[in-house]
């Protein structure tokens, strides 16, 4: 079957209420962490996208039992480090970095060799950020150039540490979190803040975590070797995913839409802060707090008059994965847009800074860039009449969402390759667009 998708109409006008995919970051810790926890966890909208049943795998390999009934998934845990490796074990962390990062935290005292790979993109990704605290907790670990594959093999004289985590990745605090439960006594990390879920979560489960706020940093200490019981979780929806829906309503003409039950942690808005400093009316209605998090619906409605924006980078870690589609509405905004430091964007499943700016550039937008900073002299009369193609954005599943909406928002004739890179995070992307009216051959 062709694995690209055409589109050669803009989206009527719409005014809908749909959901959007489970969260991919909690999806994949409830996984991890019910996989550690005495006794079975049940889990409700798990997402089932590549990321997550990649990780469902990883603990059934492992030697964690899970099983589906209904839509609920159930999985076993014999406690902390409770795994049951066979020799040779190799585990696929397919496209996710989360995955395989935060699994080699929870490797950190297995008794047998296991060796990690990935797909093409992850093993283009740099596992340094992650290699270095585990080696300072006493974990071996062998890579060359600190790549995949990656072999690690625990340790029963893990040392608690104390690190300082810069470059405000939830991934590198996470590992080290996942690290510190198995290890004695208090580890601590002071981290930039990035998305808190794994925080959250534990401390939900009653474990010793405590987190003191430091103006851009957090300082996180964890007792390790407690054992929590298993839990219930109800998946609530990804703000990553609702951020290309929110982007196609504001972008469209006379048109609303009501995201339901979407995750709204502060750690993650930072999507709905730059948006509405640029001028879009979104708003969350109906909080609720749900095990720690919170979870609301958000409206939107279709906007003109957007206005480019100075972006602080403070805000860069709670939008890092929405840059892509924000820079979309600089595009369209009256005036030049401004964003600095993002250089981690280089960091993801693709080069998104470097694929963000050819976009911008494609489509016919003035870009300045200096290192890792850029300046999007935006154009509110944007409109596009020309033939495009995507490819070689190394199955991107953002790159590949980015296309579509500006595609359905801005007009052109575009061919988009690699349709199922949709699977890593949003499966029901194409039918959610078609429910709005979008037409997609
Ligand atoms: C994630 C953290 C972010 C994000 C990724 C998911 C997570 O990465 O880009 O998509 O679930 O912890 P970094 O922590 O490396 O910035």
């Amino acid at each position: 079957m062709a694995n690209h998708i055409l589109i050669k109409d803009v989206v009527k006008d719409f005014n809908k209420k749909i959901e959007v995919s489970s969260d991919k970051s909690i999806s994949i810790r409830v996984v991890l962490l019910a996989s550690q926890a005495v006794g079975i966890s049940k889990i409700s909208n798990l997402l089932e996208s590549e990321d997550v049943l990649n990780a469902l795998k990883a603990i059934k390999k492992l030697g964690i039992n899970y099983n589906k009934k209904g839509k609920k998934y159930f999985i076993e845990g014999y406690g902390l480090n409770g795994f049951n490796i066979k020799k040779n074990t190799t585990i696929n962390a397919g496209n996710s970095g989360t995955l395989a990062r935060l699994l080699l935290g929870l490797l950190s005292k297995s008794k047998t060799e296991v060796r990690i790979v990935g797909d093409k993109s992850l093993s283009k990704r740099d596992f340094s950020r992650v290699i270095k605290p585990l080696k300072l907790f006493g974990v071996n670990i062998r890579s060359k150039n600190s790549l995949l594959p990656i072999k690690i093999l625990g340790t029963d004289f893990l040392k608690p540490i104390s690190y300082i985590e810069n470059i405000g990745s939830a991934q590198v605090k996470s590992c080290i979190i996942l690290s510190a439960l198995n290890t004695p006594g208090v580890t601590v990390i002071n981290s930039k803040k990035s998305r808190n879920h794994t925080e959250l979560m534990l401390k939900h489960l009653k474990y010793p975590i405590s987190i003191k706020q430091k103006n851009t940093y957090e300082k996180i200490s964890i007792k390790g070797l407690t054992q929590y019981n298993s839990f219930e979780y109800d998946i609530p929806g990804d703000i990553s995913s609702a951020s290309f829906f929110i982007v196609l309503t504001i972008l469209s003409k006379n048109s609303r839409i009501t995201i339901k039950n979407v995750n709204i942690n502060k750690s993650r808005l930072g999507i709905v802060y730059i948006l509405n400093k640029m001028g879009a009316e979104i708003k969350i209605k109906n909080k609720k707090k749900y095990n720690g998090e919170e979870i609301a619906n958000i409206e939107v409605k279709s906007k003109k008059n957007l206005k480019a924006l100075n972006c602080p980078s403070k805000l860069n870690s709670s939008a890092i994965d929405e840059f892509l589609i924000i820079f979309l509405v600089a595009a369209k905004a009256k005036g030049v847009s401004k964003f600095k430091n993002l250089g981690e964007m280089n960091k993801k499943e693709s080069k998104r800074l470097d694929i963000g700016v050819e976009f911008l550039k494609l489509i016919g937008i003035k870009v300045d860039r200096y290192k890792d900073d850029i300046k999007i002299y935006g154009n509110p009369n944007l409109i596009l009449s020309k033939n495009y193609e995507m490819k070689n954005f190394l199955k991107d599943h953002r790159v590949f969402f980015l296309s579509c909406i500006t595609a359905l928002t801005l007009g052109g004739k575009w061919k988009i390759n690699d349709k199922d890179s949709i699977n890593t995070s949003f499966p029901s992307f194409l039918r959610t667009l078609k429910i709005i009216g979008a037409k997609i051959n």
